[in-house]
C-alpha cells in the first residue's frame, strides 16, 4: 500500500516527490556508511546474507553473465553475483553514495572478487540499452524518489529475456508476525539507531517500508515497467519479499 503524496512524513523529511528527497537520502547513507554492515547484521541476526543469496538465485546468472547491482551500498549483493558468475563476464555495482562505494571497493579487494564499483544515480543509469543479463537491487528500491522510473531504468539496461530482481523489506500481513514486526521495526530499530548515533536514519527505515508498495503492488509496477513472468517469494515469515521479472523477447519457456 502506498502512502498518499499528500501525507506529511512524521519526521518532517522532504516529500518523496521533492527535489530535496534524493539529497536527503544520499546524505543519510553517506553518514551511516561506516555502521551500515554492523547494523544490518544486528537488525537481521545475520540473516541478510541468506536473503541476498536467494535474490541472486532468482537472477539466474551463471559463468560469463553480465550483471548490474544498483543501489549497491557496501557491495554484498554485487560480490555474491561475482561469486556465481566467476572470473568471466561483467559485474557492476553502482550507488550514489561515495562512502558506501569506498567500503564496497575495499571489500571487493579483501575478498578477491573483482567488481566495477562506480557512482550512478539509479534513476538515470549511465549504461546503454540491453547491456546486462541481470539487474538486481537489494533494499534500495524503497529509497528511490521515483520507483517507476527506477524500474523502467532496470528494464532499459536489460537484454531481451534478462532478469530483474528486487529484494526488499515488506510488512507481514498476518499475526503474530505483524505485531512482532511493528514492535521490532517501529520501536526497536529506531532505538538501535540512537545507539548507532543516527536516530534520524533509523527512524526513516520503518517510514520507508511503510510507504513502499506491498508485494502485489510492486508486481503491478513491474508489469507497467514492461516486465513479464513476474513472481515474488516471501521469506522470514513475510518480512522479506524477492520479486523477479523478465524482459520480453528471451528464449521461449525460460523460467
Ligand atoms: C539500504 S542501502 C542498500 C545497500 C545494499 N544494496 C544492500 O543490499 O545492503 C540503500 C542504498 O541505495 C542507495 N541509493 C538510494 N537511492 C539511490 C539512487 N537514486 N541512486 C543510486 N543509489 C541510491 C543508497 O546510497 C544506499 O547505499
Amino acid at each position: 500500500m502506498e502512502a498518499s503524496p499528500d501525507t506529511e512524513p512524521a519526521s518532517g523529511r522532504p516529500h518523496r516527490e521533492s527535489e530535496e528527497f534524493a539529497s536527503d537520502v544520499r546524505g543519510m547513507f553517506d553518514r551511516i556508511a561506516g555502521v551500515y554492515d554492523l547494523m544490518n547484521s544486528t537488525m537481521t541476526a545475520g540473516l541478510h546474507h541468506q536473503w541476498r543469496q536467494r535474490a541472486v538465485d532468482r537472477a539466474v546468472v551463471g559463468p560469463g553473465s553480465d550483471a548490474l547491482d544498483i543501489c549497491c551500498g557496501t557491495g554484498d549483493l554485487a560480490l555474491e553475483l561475482r561469486r556465481r558468475i566467476g572470473p568471466d563476464g561483467r559485474v557492476v555495482g553502482s550507488d550514489f553514495s561515495e562512502p558506501m562505494l569506498d567500503l564496497a571497493r575495499a571489500k571487493s579487494g579483501e575478498q578477491g572478487l573483482p567488481v566495477e564499483f562506480g557512482w550512478a544515480d539509479a534513476l538515470e543509469l549511465p549504461y546503454g540499452e540491453e547491456s546486462f543479463d541481470a539487474v538486481t537491487v537489494g533494499f534500495g528500491a524503497r529509497n528511490l524518489a521515483d520507483l517507476d522510473r527506477g524500474l523502467a531504468e532496470m528494464a532499459r539496461v536489460l537484454r531481451p529475456g534478462g532478469r530483474a530482481v528486487v529484494l526488499e523489506i515488506t510488512r507481514p500481513q498476518r499475526e503474530p508476525l505483524s505485531s512482532f514486526y511493528s514492535l521490532w521495526f517501529d520501536r526497536a530499530v529506531p532505538l538501535l539507531g540512537q545507539l548507532a548515533g543516527d536516530p534520524d536514519a533509523y527512524g526513516y527505515l520503518p517510514e520507508s517500508v511503510r510507504s513502499f508498495p506491498d508485494p502485489p503492488g510492486l508486481a503491478a509496477k513491474m508489469d507497467v515497467a514492461g516486465f513479464t513472468r513476474i513472481r515474488w517469494l516471501l521469506l522470514a515469515g513475510g518480512i522479506i519479499a524477492i520479486h523477479s521479472g523478465t524482459t520480453p523477447g528471451g528464449p521461449e519457456g525460460a523460467a
